[in-house]
């Protein structure tokens, strides 16, 4: 991969980011590159090597090989520059602290900080600025991890399953809040294992499976090739590319007679399937859940 100077300058590019802890190859050779100004959802199931990919982008996390470009810049220095907000998945928030207190100290790190009582306000932290940190539950401790990242006013946020201990309504505060900050030009990167969270906010989704990257696109594009319906039925003789023509087909495979075929609209798929096939049998259509996806897109990829 090359990139010119400019590029680097205006993205985020990690080339060849490779992970093992101990046997387990947590990120394989990764490459990627954001645009400034973008929000990307990075998606997987559990284990995929979420969090340690956005470890590596943010310097928390030393790669074992490859690089890391945030803006032209290595992690480290950009994180001194206090270009980088963060909410990550592991650490504890500091005890004895007020969350008022926690956010302040955290504030004078930054350069340029937001207004501490606006960080507060925005993330819904302001409800209990004055009780210690060690008192909140779940939920409140990850907004005032928000207010963490969000104080920083950075270019970048890093959001590593920002919304995980959070119900349906804090969700949807959490987003709410999020686009109105960064409406302002902010490059974005969150994960999550929720396929409806990366289509409802992210503009790009980059899918992972088992240290890889197995699909990359607009929301759009990754809901059609994971978020569809799966028909399997047995057809004997059959072309490959006679299937992908079936109206609302994404993705076709056939081993002997056994076809598979993802759809996005399984509906139409379904009927025309039958009329233009009468002798198809065997049919089953059941929904592609998101971990199923992931199994049908890597499972040709058990390689060491
Ligand atoms: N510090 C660690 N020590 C050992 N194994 C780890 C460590 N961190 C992550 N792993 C392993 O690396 C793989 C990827 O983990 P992780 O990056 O946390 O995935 P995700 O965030 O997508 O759930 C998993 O198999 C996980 O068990
Ligand atoms: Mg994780």
């Amino acid at each position: 991969m090359s990139s010119t100077s400019q590029e680097l300058h205006d993205n985020i590019v990690a080339h060849d980011l490779t992970k093992s802890f101990g046997a387990v190859r947590a990120v394989r050779g990764l490459d990627l590159s954001l645009q400034r100004g973008s929000t990307v959802a990075l998606l997987g199931p559990n284990g995929a090597g979420k969090t340690t990919t956005i470890d590596m982008l943010i310097g928390l996390t030393k790669p074992d090989a490859g690089t890391v470009s945030l803006f032209g810049r290595t992690p480290s220095e950009a994180v001194k520059a206090g270009m980088i907000g963060a909410m990550t998945q592991t650490g504890q928030l500091i005890d004895y602290l007020t969350v008022h207190e926690l956010v302040t100290m955290m504030a004078a790190i930054y350069p340029a900080p937001l207004d501490v009582e606006e960080a507060l306000r925005i993330s819904g932290a302001d409800e209990f600025a004055d009780r210690q940190t060690r008192k909140l539950s779940g939920g409140e401790t990850q907004r005032v991890r928000f207010a963490i990242a969000l104080v920083a006013d950075a270019e970048l946020l890093v959001l590593d399953e920002p919304t995980v201990a959070l119900d349906v309504e804090g969700r949807r505060d959490f987003w709410s809040a999020m686009r109105a900050f960064t409406a302002r030009g902010k490059t974005v990167v969150f994960a999550t294992h929720y396929l409806e969270e990366a289509d409802a906010y992210a503009d790009r989704i980059v899918l992972m499976s088992r240290g890889r990257i197995v699909a990359d696109g607009a929301p759009t594009e990754i809901k059609a090739t994971v978020g569809g319906r799966i028909i399997r039925a047995t057809l004997p003789d059959v072309e490959l590319l006679a299937l992908h023509a079936l109206p609302g087909v994404t993705m076709v495979d056939r081993k002997g007679d056994a076809i598979t075929l993802n759809c996005s609209n399984s509906d139409v798929t379904l009927r025309e399937l039958l009329s233009t096939y009468p002798t198809v049998r065997d049919i089953e259509v059941r929904g592609a859940g998101l971990e199923e996806a992931f199994l049908e897109l890597t499972v040709d990829d058990e390689a060491p």
